[in-house]
């Protein structure tokens, strides 16, 4: 399985794919591409291991040179992890059941056009729930929507903020990246 991992920000989660392969708890999956929609600090890890990476617009994406890129490099599966731009309808179906995405809360609850990064915690903690977690979800035009491949829940507890759930889900997320992988590995 050859990846591409689709970043706009710190890149922790891109990092943690690459951790996997290192240690060999990823076996026979490889980063063949990694694609940000703005500069961030995903671009310098991707740098750092050596992994071919591309710029692209976010005002003006261009799904037509991204989807030959990535045939060009070979990739079977997307990983959107912590990226920002919407993807436009038909590549999301030319690419269906072969793209996932990370959400940082219990999707259906928290998710959808706007919802991202710190904004979906302080929802959480505005709303007064319980309990949060990380998703994993196969990758349909409608933002957040697709079929869930894996969850994982954590107590909102009292006294939270939202950068301590935020904190907490970065610990659980990339746990259920990991085995998300491991399941689209074997279903390739
Ligand atoms: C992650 O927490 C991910 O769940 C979230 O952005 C962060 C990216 O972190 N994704 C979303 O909010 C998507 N709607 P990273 O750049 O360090 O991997």
């Amino acid at each position: 399985m050859r990846l591409a991992v689709f970043v706009s920000g710190n890149g922790s989660n891109l990092q943690c794919i690459i951790d996997a392969i290192d240690n060999k708890l990823l076996n026979d999956i490889s980063i063949g591409l990694v694609i940000a929609d703005r500069e961030c600090f995903a671009i310098e890890r991707a740098k750092k291991s050596n992994i071919k990476y591309l710029m692209i617009n976010r005002k003006s994406i261009d799904f037509t040179t991204i989807d030959s890129e990535l045939i060009k490099e070979k990739i079977s599966h997307i990983v959107l992890a912590g990226f920002l731009s919407i993807l436009d309808k038909s590549f999301c179906e030319a690419w269906k059941n072969k793209i996932i995405n990370l959400h940082p809360s219990l999707l259906p609850k928290y998710g959808g056009k706007g919802m991202y990064g710190i904004k979906v915690h302080q929802a959480v903690i505005d709303h007064k729930e319980k309990e949060s977690g990380a998703t994993i979800h196969y990758v349909i035009a409608g933002v957040d929507e697709g079929e869930i491949l894996l969850q994982e829940k954590c107590n909102v507890d009292e006294n939270e903020t939202a950068s301590s759930l935020q904190n907490k889900i970065h610990v659980i997320e990339k746990e259920i990246l990991i085995e998300s992988l491991k399941i689209l590995y074997a279903k390739a």
